[in-house]
């Protein structure tokens, strides 16, 4: 009977854990580096442009029209930016 409650309580414990870790906020944004976040952000509606396809005078324009039309916030859009100008000229 005594193996059994042990048995219960650590299954009970168990659940628990399981539990509180589900609810565990992923990796945040402001974690995430530039490259990452074109990778996600800017493959959802198109495939995600090379930062060699534009000069960057050109993403400049492009990042504050995908903006408006992503709703991408600015420190995101910020990160994104400075990685695609980064090689650019
Ligand atoms: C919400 C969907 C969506 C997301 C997210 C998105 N785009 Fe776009 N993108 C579009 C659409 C739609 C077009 C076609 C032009 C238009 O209708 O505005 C486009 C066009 C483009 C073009 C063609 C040139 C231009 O300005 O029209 C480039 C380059 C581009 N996107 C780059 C990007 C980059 C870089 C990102 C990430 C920061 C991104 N897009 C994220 C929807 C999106």
């Amino acid at each position: 009977m005594k193996k059994m409650i042990v048995l219960l309580v650590a299954l009970i414990l168990l659940t628990i854990i399981v539990f509180i870790n589900s609810c565990k906020v992923p990796e945040k944004i402001s974690d995430k580096s530039g490259a990452q976040l074109w990778g996600e952000i800017c493959n959802r509606c198109h495939t995600a442009p090379s930062p060699e396809e534009f000069n960057n005078k050109n993403w400049d324009i492009i990042c504050a029209h995908m903006q408006v039309r992503a709703k991408i916030p600015e420190k995101e859009l910020n990160k994104i930016k400075a990685f695609l100008t980064s090689k650019g000229n």
